[in-house]
């Protein structure tokens, strides 16, 4: 019979990994065991802390549905989220740096005409006129990009999200658009808002516990697609947010902010279709990198991490 002592504890379930486990698992099933087990440690874990966390792992499955993954929630206000991107981009060098997904998202948005208003004429809220161009690492247009795009509406809700105060048309505030052969794309909608993430759920607990808010800085979402480039999963950030230092789920980047400019413009307006002579501008131009240099800089990375592991 093994004796289990706090000094062998962690290698004897390490030794219950076979060896012929797939490898990636391998490394991360282990490298799990080795860090919880030394968190364990560190903190001095109780039985009592170890149920509650059991328990909080199992509410945050009971909360979650299809509208709703506290689970990413989870791993967004600890910073997880965050973290895996920047290590993703390590190989993007020169792309839009990206930014979190988050749980928002909604497949199947309608492809709207360039120009067209992704508010769908809702009377709240500020007009904003949103344009740029797609290119390559090189400066080159780029034809056929597809931009999905997604943000809050003026009340602070995505539109399918549940509770809110105002009953939005589907994919409202939601749109794809495909650039021509110039690259560019522009288009009409509120400028964004500040909003809270969920906070009735377990993560409201962290959130509540730790003295931390839950306010996002106002953002736009982006996911920019097309064969042979690699996704641009990103946000753009107001520069006029009073939370970009302080984002609950850690998503700014100092790239990704940019100024929404008031102009007051009679005709500009008229052309558009805003109602008043003042609107707000944003200007944002994406860079994509194709998939073959980054598959390049993904080899020549692996390289470099496994002469510096030997
Ligand atoms: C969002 O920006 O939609 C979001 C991101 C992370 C958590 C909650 C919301
Ligand atoms: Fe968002």
């Amino acid at each position: 019979m093994r004796d289990l002592t706090e000094a062998n504890v962690t290698d004897a379930v390490l030794n219950t990994i076979a060896d012929d486990t797939n490898p990636r698992l391998k490394e991360i099933m282990e490298a799990l065991i080795r860090h919880s087990h030394d968190f364990v440690r560190e903190v001095n874990l109780t039985p009592d802390e170890l149920l509650y966390a059991a328990r909080f792992i199992q509410n945050v499955g009971h909360i979650s549905d299809d509208k709703r993954e506290e689970g990413v929630l989870l791993g967004d206000v600890l910073g997880l989220t965050a973290l895996v991107e920047i290590l993703g981009d390590r190989v993007r060098v020169g792309a839009t740096e990206s930014s979190l997904l988050g749980p928002f998202y909604r497949e199947g948005a309608p492809t709207r005409d360039m120009g067209d208003d992704i508010s769908l004429n809702d009377d709240e809220g500020e007009p904003a006129f949103i344009h740029g161009t797609v290119t390559d690492a090189n400066g080159n247009p780029i034809e056929g990009v597809v931009l999905d795009l997604w943000q809050t509406s003026p009340n602070m809700f995505y539109e399918a999200q549940v509770g809110q105060p105002k009953d939005y048309d589907d994919y409202a505030y939601r749109a794809k658009f495909r650039t021509g052969a110039d690259g560019k794309y522009w288009f009409r909608s509120r400028k964004p808002v500040d909003y809270p993430v969920p906070t009735d759920g377990p993560v409201g607990l962290i959130l509540n516990g730790t003295g931390r808010h839950s306010w996002r800085p106002a953002h736009l979402h982006y996911l920019i697609y097309k064969d042979g480039y690699q996704t641009i999963q990103t946000e753009l950030f107001n520069s006029d947010s009073k939370y970009l230092d302080s984002d609950a789920v850690f998503g700014v980047k100092e790239t990704l902010i940019i100024p929404y400019e008031q102009v007051d413009d009679a005709a500009r307006a008229e052309e558009y279709g805003f109602p008043t002579s003042t609107f707000y501008e944003g200007t944002y131009d994406f860079v994509m990198k194709d998939d073959a240099s980054v598959k390049d800089a993904e080899a020549a990375y692996s390289q470099r991490a496994s002469m510096s592991a030997a």
